[in-house]
């Protein structure tokens, strides 16, 4: 039925149909290296207490006086050296001298105050809270004439040194008063609540038990440093508990002159 030209013809076509037959079964290369996961675990999310968030250490300036983490210390005075905040409000609290603030912070005290009162951690009032550079020449002199230079710089920062003169800063007392300005305070009620639950609301022990030789001043556990909830928090939650060592700062246990 088939010359034998044609047949010739046909078996090359049928050859060549099972070469793209097979070709067309074969399996596709699989690639050996770096397979991707099965979708069934990487979908799903890590525990969430095993996430470590990022924690950004640049969000605020250190040196800015404004800025709400500006760090001073003997070694980081403000700069200028005179600055005054521009926009300090009273805080609506009990207090001993008028409780200038800057606006954050005597917001997030009063909040602080008020729960200190609700939670069964007692009444609370502000001792002392701004300073202004004049004050804070009177304030440091007054001590030295108490104590002599070595003993006032260990408690009282000089002038253009002090968290005081930023607004940032309270001296917090027990309302009555209890132990005011004195180690003593941490051992009251509104001490010890004060030490548990300040970061709650943005604030720091700014010069903590055992901490001298970084902060450059005696354990003060009624001073009180406003810092914003962002960075308490992450001080609360890693326990570490002075600005030089979150930030990398050197310690700064006297000044440079
Ligand atoms: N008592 C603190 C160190 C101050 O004078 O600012
Ligand atoms: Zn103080």
């Amino acid at each position: 039925m088939f010359s034998t030209a044609s047949r010739r013809v046909i078996s090359g076509i049928l050859a060549a149909a099972v070469i793209v037959g097979l070709a067309a079964c074969a399996p596709e290369r699989v690639p050996t290296a770096s397979p991707s996961p099965s979708p069934s675990v990487t979908a799903l999310p890590a525990p969430v207490d095993k996430v470590k968030s990022f924690f950004d250490k640049t969000k605020y300036s250190l040196d800015d006086p404004k800025s709400v983490w500006v760090i001073n210390d003997k070694l980081r005075p403000l700069n200028p050296i005179n600055y005054a905040p521009p926009d300090m409000v009273v805080a609506p609290v009990k207090h001993i001298s008028t409780p200038l603030m800057r606006p954050a912070a005597a917001a997030a005290i009063t909040k602080m105050f008020a729960a200190s009162a609700a939670e069964g951690g007692g009444e609370m009032q502000i001792q002392n809270s701004y300073r202004s550079y004049s004050t804070q020449v009177n304030t440091h002199q007054y001590w030295v004439n108490q104590l002599g230079d070595k003993g006032a710089d260990a408690q009282s920062a000089r002038a253009g040194y002090s968290e005081h003169q930023t607004g940032w800063t309270a001296d917090v007392a027990s309302y009555p008063s209890k132990c005011d300005i004195q180690e003593c305070f941490a051992t009251t009620p509104q001490g010890k609540w004060l030490a548990a639950n300040a970061w709650r609301f943005g604030f720091v022990i700014r010069y903590p038990k055992g901490k001298q030789a970084i902060t450059g001043y005696i354990y003060e556990p009624w001073h009180i440093r406003y810092v914003g909830t962002y960075l308490s928090t992450e001080m609360h939650n890693t326990g570490i508990l002075t600005l030089e060592e979150f930030f990398g700062l050197p310690p700064a246990p006297d000044y440079a002159h």
